[in-house]
């Protein structure tokens, strides 16, 4: 099971993190320490979410595409057409949602390979951090696309976002939606991982996923609340019937990549043009990337931040949190009809 061995690395063992609050001799001189991990903890946590909340400046707004240079032919890899820079700004009929560390930027960089599919490359937070900006302001970041190609942009966290629903179907009812879903016991490690990678100092991830030891699991913790499917789709559908939403297996994007993108490309009206032929396994990174890029020459795998070691974790607690959201998961496989084989 990938929480416990997988991509495990020794970056920290999930018993051996400090504990907040702990009783006993010494409790009272811990104290101040843990207040003040504590609190610069949540400044850390502060300055993350105010960075990452700025929306999309209008001054970084795409400009219209140059014309792309013409793509070299290699064998085996199919010349592709890259949209130019002419046609009409127009609002994404296709939605990626998240969720965040789904792989949700490895779906949209092989979209992007498709010609009729031009999506923004940046994430533009629109319906979860920026709607006071208008949808005039949204459509202006748009890439511009001509009759018959589609316009695509992905954020990590449209799907938990309560209003993110009403105000996309405000914007289209027409509107597909893409959500990148995981196991979510390795999803919750990865999001950990993440997390780590930016805050050495971090409690371990058992200490963050439950209360008092192995007590009961702290869905306050973004971690796992994102993970409540079920929950969040209940929402969408209030807005949104299932025959808009596609869901995509983020262990699928791994192990059969053109697979996967073949049935996006179906379920957003688009010639099969990605296929296997298109990418290539790199041992180094561990992961699938593409021969040749959008638009550039040379073999393209994603950065640093996507495919990050994981941190190894203790078997009672994987198991500890697959028990915990087996109820969940069941719920998302009856309102989806998928079982998606996480238990
Ligand atoms: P890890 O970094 O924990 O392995 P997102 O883009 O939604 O934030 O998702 C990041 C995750 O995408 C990575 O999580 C990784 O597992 C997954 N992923 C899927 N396909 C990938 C690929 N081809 N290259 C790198 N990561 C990929």
């Amino acid at each position: 099971m990938a929480g416990s061995g997988g991509r495990a690395n020794a970056a920290g063992s999930a018993g051996a993190g400090p504990r907040i609050g702990g009783a006993g001799p010494g409790a009272a001189l811990r104290a101040p320490c843990a207040l003040l991990l504590l609190a610069v903890l949540v400044l850390c946590a502060y300055c993350l979410g105010a960075v990452q909340g700025r929306c999309l400046s209008t001054a970084r707004a795409p400009v219209p595409a140059p014309a792309a240079p013409r793509a070299a032919r290699r064998p085996g890899v199919p010349s592709l057409r890259v949209a130019r820079g002419h046609g009409r700004q127009r609002f994404p009929q296709a939605l990626i949602l998240g969720v965040k560390k789904g792989g949700t930027r490895a779906l949209l960089e092989f979209l992007r390979l498709h010609p009729d599919a031009r999506a923004l490359g940046s994430e533009p937070h629109f319906f979860d951090r920026c709607y006071e900006r208008g949808l005039a302001w949204y459509r202006s970041l748009m890439p511009r696309t001509v009759e018959g190609q589609i316009t695509m942009e992905k954020a990590p966290s449209y799907f938990v976002t309560c209003e993110a629903p009403h105000c996309i179907h405000g914007m289209s009812p027409d509107t597909k939606l893409i959500v990148v879903v995981h196991n979510l016991v390795t999803w919750a490690i990865s999001n950990y991982a993440q997390a780590l990678s930016r805050m050495p100092g971090l409690p371990s991830f058992r200490a963050l996923a439950f209360r008092h030891g192995l007590g009961p699991v702290d869905t306050a913790w973004s971690a796992m609340h994102i993970g409540l499917y079920a929950q969040h789709l209940a929402h969408w559908l209030c807005y949104f019937p299932l025959s808009h939403f596609l869901f995509v297996r983020g262990e699928c994007l791994v192990s059969n990549p053109a697979g996967k993108v073949g049935r996006v490309q179906d379920f957003l009206g688009l010639k099969r043009v990605i296929t296997d032929k298109h990418f290539y396994f790199n041992a180094t990174k561990g992961f699938p990337c593409l021969k040749k890029a959008q638009g550039a020459r040379q073999p393209h795998c994603l950065g640093k931040s996507k495919g990050q070691p994981h941190p190894r974790v203790p078997e009672a607690v994987v198991q500890r949190l697959h028990d915990f959201y087996r109820p969940f998961n069941c719920k998302f496989y009856q309102m989806t009809g998928h079982d998606f084989g996480w238990d």
